[in-house]
């Protein structure tokens, strides 16, 4: 096999504690990305000048084998039990009420939108015409040119403020989001909620396209586009420069002092601090995003989250980038401990007050458009009750819009577009780090005697049996195995995180995630949904191991080893059974 080697740009901030250096990086590059069977080596480059022509050594790695390893495998569609159902419809501005941080709390001033005289009758929003696509930058390549424009349209929309309902002001934007996220909306006689769901990367899109525009209305530049947090490529694994500077209005007090000054982002953070290495936790990043983008999102619904129509239920579950990284940016940029809930990035009602935090759901937004680009089942959805969802905006001239889902499928029609940068997670396929072969399951206990488990307190490894083992091609590509945790409970008010292995004991270095035996982690960050809930939330949690036991030799296996490791919040998860399905996507 033909050797490549692909450099990534790194180390432009100044900043970067010793332990960082660039001679540790540039000398033994191998030894540091080496992903074998491969044949392929990540070299770090730490010269911030000749970006550009790394950049193209990225592009230029061949796809195929990260592809190959994921052809076909995924099944059809399986949206019967929904047929009868409905779409979210917008917003009942009317009876817009207190939003609540918790069920002791209320956030101490309205997030309701001003309201539209004539409330009843709210056109359709329509696209304006356009000559040039909106081109959004990564935040950490900006030149000062865009960062000064940028700055001065968001203090300019921070001088709105001074009508407290005006719904350009700052202030206003950000209280969309306490709005939609915190209880003052209902529909349907329940809360809305439009996180843990698959309104996630649709509402976020339609959000960020208004704020963009009345940014670039504020500067009269109608290609105005924002910076995008590009967190997914080893640059821009840090707090973007240009938000970390006191006085700027791009600036916000309200963060984790440690975080700043180009610390390197854990995209798994959940409030502890992993005691690792910079580059472990840079190789443990791109892990987490080829695991969340391909590996543990083959099908729509993993990757978008569960089926949220009229009537049901707020937070049926989160799709795959929603739970790491989306989540954890936010835990790990708000402003623990000195804040009393994590404000302002740290908590969704008070998130929107920071300007880093539409950087932030830029690159959200664009790992939307990078999935799609993966190929196998990876395609918008289709059910009328997700493309018929609506939300409410208003526009850069203050006219109230109501929007559907189906109008916000495809960005360029909306009028933006991303500035390419490479994907490095794509080809950072994890190896086996297992050297014995099979761990002898023979002498774990069964899923049948640990399950049910009152508390993951500390790590546990269990033997589990497969439904079918030695499958063809066309089978996995009918069906994806899922390895499954049924009625895992814990107080949703709490954080927590857990990991899943296969292949491993308990003696498993857990904040290593590079290697194939790491399948993915679930996650939950403290939320309300609905009026008399208890806080004990019961959910199912599924992995795809179809591509993991094909990597770690376990395909023809009818017994594989399971360890779970906690993380965050151990004491209060308690998990009813495990299983392993055969599903269709
Ligand atoms: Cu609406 Cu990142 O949260």
């Amino acid at each position: 096999m033909a050797s490549s080697t692909t450099t990534l740009p790194l180390c432009t901030n100044k900043t970067l504690s010793s332990s960082f250096t660039n001679t540790s990086f540039v000398a033994k590059p191998s030894q540091l990305f080496l992903h074998g069977r491969r044949s392929q080596s990540f070299k770090v480059s730490c010269n911030a000048n000749n970006s550009g022509e790394h950049e193209k050594n990225l592009d230029g790695v061949d796809r195929r084998n990260v592809l190959l390893g994921l052809g076909g495998l995924y099944g059809a569609a399986n949206l019967a039990p929904l047929a009868t159902a409905s779409p979210i419809p917008p917003p009942d501005l009317k009876s817009c009420s207190r939003a609540h941080i918790n069920d002791k709390e209320e956030v101490s001033y309205s997030c309701c939108p001003p309201k539209p005289e004539d409330l009843d009758s709210v056109p359709y929003y329509k696209f304006p015409s356009m000559t040039k696509l909106r081109i959004r930058p990564p935040a950490h390549a900006a030149d000062e040119e865009y960062i000064a424009k940028y700055q001065l349209a968001t203090s300019r929309m921070r001088e709105l403020d001074k009508d407290p309902f005006d719904p350009l002001g700052f202030k206003q934007q950000a209280n969309i989001h306490c709005a939609y996220c915190n209880g003052a909306y209902k529909v349907g006689g329940k809360e809305l909620q439009v996180h843990f769901s698959w309104l996630f990367f649709p509402f976020h899109r339609w959000y960020l396209y208004f704020y963009e525009r009345i940014l670039g209305s504020l500067i009269n530049d109608p290609t105005f586009g924002l910076p995008y947090w590009n967190w997914d490529h080893p640059k821009g694994m840090r707090l973007p420069p240009m938000f970390d500077v006191p006085g700027s209005s791009l600036y916000d007090e309200k963060r984790n002092q440690s975080h700043r000054n180009g610390t390197i982002v854990d995209l798994g953070h959940f409030g502890d601090e992993v005691q690792t290495t910079q580059l472990q936790t840079m190789t443990n990043n791109l892990t987490l995003m080829y695991r969340q983008m391909i590996t543990n999102a083959p099908c729509p619904l993993l990757f978008f989250g569960q089926p949220y129509p009229l009537g049901t239920d707020p937070s049926p579950g989160m799709g795959t980038i929603e739970n790491i990284p989306h989540t954890p940016i936010h835990i790990w940029t708000g402003d623990n401990p000195r804040q009393p809930h994590g404000e302002n990035m740290g908590n969704f009602y008070s998130a929107g007050l920071d300007p880093v935090f539409y950087c932030h759901h830029a690159n959200v937004d664009r790992m939307w458009s990078e999935w799609k680009q993966t190929g196998g089942k990876r395609r918008d959805l289709t059910q009328k009750d997700w493309l018929n969802s609506e939300f409410f905006f208003y526009d850069e001239n203050r006219n109230p819009f109501r929007v559907k889902v189906r109008d916000c499928l495809d960005t360029k029609k909306m009028g933006y577009d991303y500035a390419p940068m490479p994907t490095p997670w794509r080809n950072f396929k994890p190896i086996r780090k297992t050297t014995t072969g099979k761990v002898n399951t023979g002498s774990l206990p069964p899923a049948s005697k640990v399950f049910p488990l009152a508390k993951l307190d500390r790590a546990i490894s269990f033997s589990i049996n497969r439904p079918a083992s030695s499958r063809t091609s066309q089978e996995k590509n009918e069906q994806e195995e899922m390895l499954t945790f049924n009625k895992i409970q814990y107080d949703d008010s709490k954080y927590i995180r857990f990991d899943v292995f296969l292949n491993v004991d308990k003696t498993v270095n857990a904040d290593e995630l590079d290697k194939s035996e790491f399948a993915g982690s679930y996650t939950s960050l403290p939320h309300v949904h609905g009026d008399n809930t208890t806080h004990v939330t019961s959910v199912t949690f599924q992995l795809a191991i179809t591509e993991l036991l094909e990597d770690n030799g376990l395909e023809d296996e009818d017994t594989i080893a399971v360890t779970l490791v906690p993380k965050k919040g151990g004491e209060g998860i308690s998990i009813d059974s495990a299983e392993i399905k055969l599903v269709e996507c």
